[in-house]
């Protein structure tokens, strides 16, 4: 979806559908007061009369209005004004971006981000609304032709401004390569596991670094991990024909002497659970085990994109977790390129392993902060359903900047404990930890594992499994957490 600004008086805008918000319970205000206006009180009547819905999400398309020069008006409600908050505001134009997708329009014209919101600027209400009408209008086409008459996605977005909102053009650039990323790592997910490999994924970093002057990637192939005793990622990787990768990407914003931020990604591409295999149902959803991978190569795309001043890397330990003859297997101990041991209690406890060897490889480029990212624990989708990515980590500064900026950019996080007193749920005679805690606490045992990789790091851990992609009807990856990571370089740039 591309994007462009507006300044063309209300009334006289020509598009094909213009697209008005409309709250339940109060006076028209706005561009919607002025259509208003212009066919007569039409507006209020039909809410009146409960022809226009005003429920927040709901749509209502009118066509030829009198005195206004676009061909159709679409009413978005936003319910009650007083429930209206930063939330609402983003789901509401998600709601809108989704009919217009459905509609099968071309072009568009939004004055959805109008509406103010407490402690929220005219730029955050623009950026968010493109953010939210672009997520909408992702449309997966790899494996699947688009019917002639089915939904489309958006071609163009424009968004009526005033002239004196002179930064809304900087506030679209951000607004595209943040919604760019989100459509990468969807698109990486949706992608089935028989095309998106641990080979397939190396090579789309490599197409993404390509395309920027300061970008690079390189990936490590089997051989190469040995040298470096990746045992923990490489034992995954061997119940499997689809040989393994680490890609390793590489985004130079500023001075070479800046430390880099670094972002790891779980890039299992499909986990069967390996010897201890997963029960046949929904199987075929783990093929999302690499949205944490797809959500950093999507926040990489997005931090190229805005050519954020700041040093980043992104690491993915891309494998596929099979069962076989050569697979690892329950009883096995591992010797972790840190040199630690882990006594593998269960193959499908796999992502810790793959990553752990990859926050070790990330120690060498001495990070201002290691975060990871991973759909690692079922127990995460217990805990905290689909709307929060469960985050853990010691420093209370690195967890207090990743809140803000899921709070500030819709994609939220939410803090679970990491005190020393779970760590000892891995304890074992055999090893110096086992893959698994037991029950109680699988998320935050699984963050106290990857914990003892990342000792000397500032070091926060974020698992998605929950927020990465979603089930049901409208199954597909959510390209989240890039909002948050985008967002969250975006801080670190401004500093
Ligand atoms: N990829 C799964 C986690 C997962 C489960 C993500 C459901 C999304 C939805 C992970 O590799 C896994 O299998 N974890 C096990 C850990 C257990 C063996 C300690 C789990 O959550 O059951
Ligand atoms: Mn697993
Ligand atoms: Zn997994």
């Amino acid at each position: 979806m591309k994007t462009n600004i507006t300044t063309t008086t209300i009334l006289s805008l020509q598009t094909p559908c213009l697209v008005l918000g409309i709250f339940s319970d109060q006076n028209l205000s706005g561009s919607t007061a002025a259509v208003n206006t212009a066919c007569k009180g039409g507006l209020e009547k039909m809410r009146e009369t409960g022809d226009i819905q005003t429920a927040a999400g709901k749509t209502t398309l009118l066509h030829h209005l009198q005195g206004v020069a676009a061909e159709r008006v679409l009413l978005v409600g936003m319910g009650k004004a007083k429930e209206f908050d930063a939330a609402k505001f983003s789901s509401t134009c998600q709601a809108a971006g989704e009919q217009l997708r459905d509609l099968a329009f071309d072009t568009a014209a939004s004055c959805l981000h109008e509406f103010e919101i407490k402690s929220k600027s005219a730029d955050w209400r623009l950026r968010q609304s493109v953010i939210a009408i672009g997520n909408a209008n992702y449309f997966y086409t790899a494996t699947k032709a688009p019917k002639a008459d089915g939904p489309k996605p958006l071609k163009q977005l424009a968004l009526v401004c005033t002239p004196e909102h002179t930064s809304a053009n900087t506030v679209l650039q951000q607004a595209d390569a943040i919604v760019s990323g989100y459509n990468r790592a969807r698109t990486l997910g949706d992608l089935p596991p028989n095309i998106c490999n641990p080979v397939y994924l190396a090579a789309q970093a490599d197409e993404i670094a390509a395309a920027y002057d300061n970008c690079s990637s390189e990936s490590l192939n089997t051989t190469q991990m040995q040298e470096l005793g990746m045992q923990a990622l490489l034992g995954v990787a061997r119940g499997s024909r689809n040989p393994p990768r680490l890609i390793i990407m590489r985004y130079n914003g500023a001075d070479k002497d800046v430390k880099p931020i670094v972002l790891v990604g779980k890039g299992i591409t499909f986990d069967t659970g390996g010897i201890s295999i997963k029960p046949g149902a929904n199987m075929e959803q783990m093929k999302y085990d690499m949205g944490g991978a797809a959500g950093v190569i999507g926040t990489f795309e997005a931090c190229a994109k805005m050519q954020l001043d700041i040093n980043l890397i992104v690491i993915v330990a891309a494998a596929e977790n099979m069962p076989d003859g050569d697979a690892y297997r329950p009883g096995d101990v591992i010797t972790s390129m840190s040199g630690q041991t882990i006594e593998v209690l269960n193959t499908d406890a796999e992502g810790r392993m793959v990553l752990c060897d990859a926050l070790t490889y990330a120690e060498r480029f001495n990070p201002a902060a290691l975060i990871d990212v991973a759909t690692l624990t079922g127990a995460c989708v217990v805990a905290l359903g689909h709307h929060a990515s469960g985050l853990m980590s010691k420093s209370d500064s690195l967890v207090a900047e990743l809140l803000a900026a899921g709070d500030e950019i819709i994609d939220r996080a939410w803090r679970l404990p990491l005190w020393d007193e779970y760590q000892s749920q891995l304890d074992t005679p055999f090893a110096d930890m086992k893959n698994i805690g037991g029950m109680p606490a699988g998320s935050i045992t699984a963050g106290c594992f990857l914990s003892r990789f990342a000792k000397d790091q500032n070091w926060a851990h974020l698992d998605v499994a929950g927020s990465a992609w979603k089930w049901g009807t409208q199954e597909g990856a959510t390209g989240r957490p890039v909002g948050l990571l985008s967002q969250y370089l975006i801080d670190q740039s401004g500093k």
